[in-house]
C-alpha cells in the first residue's frame, strides 16, 4: 500500500483509534504499537542501565504529524514535545505546504568533524605543513580506529588544521559517519590521532572531541505556499503571505527576533529528534552556532514572495542525527518511532526534522501575521488545565471550550467550569452527550 501522511480527522479521535489508523497506514502491528508505548517507551530497569542515579522514568506525550510531503514522496512523522499545538500546528502547516506540492529538501554527506588541540606550537605554518604531508597516513590511522564504519562505507575524508594564534593549532579530522549520528566515532578518531598529531606539530595535546557545528552535515530544505492557502477567517492570503514575509525580514535584521524565531523552527525539529532518541542538545548547539555564522545571529529559515505570488520558504540547518545506535538500541519507544517513520538513512532523517521544522516556523509566523499566537495556544493549553482541575473524559473538552471561550485559562475557572458543568448534569457526569450550555 502507498503510504500517505493524510490522515483526515485523525485528532478527533481516542487514542487507541489513533493507534489502530496508524497500523493500517504502516505495516505496524498493534500490540507492537501498545508494548513500545508502554511506560513512557523505556521501562526503569532498562533506564536503570542507561543513566545513573535512576529513580524512574519520564514521559512525554507521542504524537503523530501529519500532512509532509518531501521530495514527492508521504512521511508519518513521530514527534515527542510536551507544548500543546506543536503537532497540530505543524501538521496544518504541512498541509498548506502540501496545497503547494510539498517540500523539496537536499542533504550533505554525513560528514563530522574530530578536533584535536595542541597548545605550545611554536610555528603553526611548519606545523601545517608536517601535517598535511602525512594526510594519507592519518586518515589511515582513524579508518584503523573505526574499523566497524568503514565495513558501512564511512571513515575519514580529510585533515584540515587550524592556527588560533598565540601557540594554539587545531586539527580537524573529517569522518563520514554514515548512519551514525557520530559522536563516539569521531571522538574515538580524535583520541587515537592525537598522539601523532602531537609529535607532528611539536606541540602538546589539549582536548580531543568532535565539534557540534556540524557544517558539514546540512540539510536545505523548502517549499513553495499558495497564497489562497494562508488565508484566514478575517486576512486574505496574499496578506498573510507579506505578513509573514516582513516576520522574515524582521527576524533578518533582528538577533531578538530571530532567537524566537529559530525557537519555533526547533519545536518541530527537537519533537522529531527526540521521537527517535537523537541527542537533542547536539543538534540545539549546532543550530544554534550554525546561525551566528556569519558573525551575527541570523534565522535559519528566511520567507520571500516569489513570482508567480506564492510564498516561498527556504532554510539550511546542521543536522547531526543517526539512525542506528545510541538510544536506539535500549528505548523501544524510539524504535517505534524509527519504524512509523521507515527511513533508510540518517539524512532522510535529517531531511524529515528539518520540513517539520520549516513548517512549524511558517504555523507560528502565519498565527504571528494574523490573529496572534494566544488564542490558538491558550485554546490546546486550556485542554491542560481543563485535566489539571480535575476534568475527565468528555469533560476536558468542555471545559476547555469553556474557559478559552471566556478567555480565563486559568485553573480556578477551569475548577468553577467543571463544578458548574457537573453541577448541572449530575449524576452522569461523564457522559458524553453533555455539553456546558450557557
Ligand atoms: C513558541 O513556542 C514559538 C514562537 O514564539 C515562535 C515564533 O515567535 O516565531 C511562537
Amino acid at each position: 500500500m502507498k503510504r500517505t501522511s493524510r490522515i483526515p480527522g485523525f485528532y478527533k479521535e481516542p487514542v487507541d483509534t489513533r493507534r489502530r489508523l496508524l497500523a493500517e497506514a504502516t505495516d505496524l502491528e498493534l500490540t507492537e504499537m501498545a508494548r513500545a508505548l508502554a511506560s513512557g517507551g523505556l521501562d526503569v530497569t532498562t533506564a536503570d542501565k542507561t543513566v545513573e542515579n535512576v529513580l524512574g522514568t519520564y514521559a512525554l506525550p507521542f504524537s503523530l504529524g501529519l500532512n509532509v510531503r518531501i521530495n514527492d514522496r508521504d512521511w508519518l512523522v513521530p514527534m515527542v514535545v510536551e507544548e500543546p499545538s506543536v503537532v497540530a500546528a505543524a501538521s496544518n502547516a504541512s498541509k498548506m505546504i502540501r496545497d503547494g506540492g510539498g517540500f523539496s529538501a537536499d542533504h550533505d554527506e554525513p560528514l563530522m568533524v574530530a578536533q584535536v588541540q595542541l597548545w605550545n606550537v611554536s610555528d603553526p605554518v611548519t606545523a601545517s605543513v608536517r601535517v598535511m604531508a602525512e594526510e594519507s597516513a592519518l586518515r589511515a590511522m582513524a579508518d584503523a580506529a573505526v574499523p566497524g564504519l568503514v565495513a558501512r562505507g564511512g571513515g575519514a575524508r580529510a585533515i584540515e588544521t587550524r592556527d588560533l594564534g598565540d601557540g594554539l593549532f587545531v586539527v580537524h579530522v573529517v569522518v563520514d559517519v554514515r548512519d551514525a549520528m557520530g559522536a563516539n566515532l569521531v571522538n574515538s578518531v580524535a583520541e587515537k590521532l592525537a598522539p601523532t598529531i602531537a609529535s607532528l606539530t611539536g606541540g602538546t595535546v589539549g582536548l580531543r572531541i568532535l565539534s557540534n557545528l556540524s557544517d558539514r552535515r546540512c540539510v536545505r530544505v523548502r517549499c513553495r505556499v499558495p497564497a489562497a492557502s494562508l488565508a484566514t477567517a478575517e486576512m486574505p492570503g496574499d496578506a498573510v503571505r507579506d505578513g509573514i514575509v516582513l516576520a522574515s525580514r524582521f527576524a533578518e535584521r533582528d538577533p531578538y527576533r530571530a532567537a524566537t524565531h529559530n525557537k519555533g523552527i526547533m519545536n518541530g525539529v527537537d519533537a522529531v529528534v527526540m521521537a527517535t532518541g537523537n541527542d537533542w542538545r547536539a543538534v540545539e548547539a549546532g543550530a544554534h552556532a550554525f546561525a551566528a555564522r556569519n558573525g551575527r545571529y541570523e534565522p535559519l529559515a528566511t520567507w520571500r514572495c516569489g513570482d508567480d505570488g506564492t510564498l516561498v520558504g527556504e532554510m539550511e540547518i546542521p543536522l547531526a542525527l543517526g539512525i542506528v545506535g545510541g538510544t536506539l538500541r535500549v528505548h523501544p519507544g524510539a524504535r517505534l518511532a524509527m519504524k512509523i517513520l521507515n527511513v533508510h538513512t540518517a539524512q532522510e532523517l535529517a531531511e524529515v526534522a528539518a520540513c517539520v521544522g520549516l513548517a512549524s516556523n511558517l504555523a507560528a509566523l502565519r498565527a504571528l501575521a494574523t490573529e496572534g499566537i494566544q488564542r490558538g495556544h491558550m485554546s490546546l493549553h486550556a485542554r491542560s488545565v481543563a485535566s489539571a482541575a480535575g476534568a475527565k473524559g468528555t469533560e476536558v473538552e468542555l471545559v476547555a471550550d469553556e474557559i478559552s471561550e471566556a478567555r480565563d485559562v486559568t485553573l480556578d475557572a477551569a475548577r468553577r467550569a467543571l463544578a458548574k458543568l457537573r453541577m448541572r448534569h449530575e449524576p452522569a457526569a461523564h457522559d458524553t452527550s453533555l455539553s456546558l450550555a450557557k
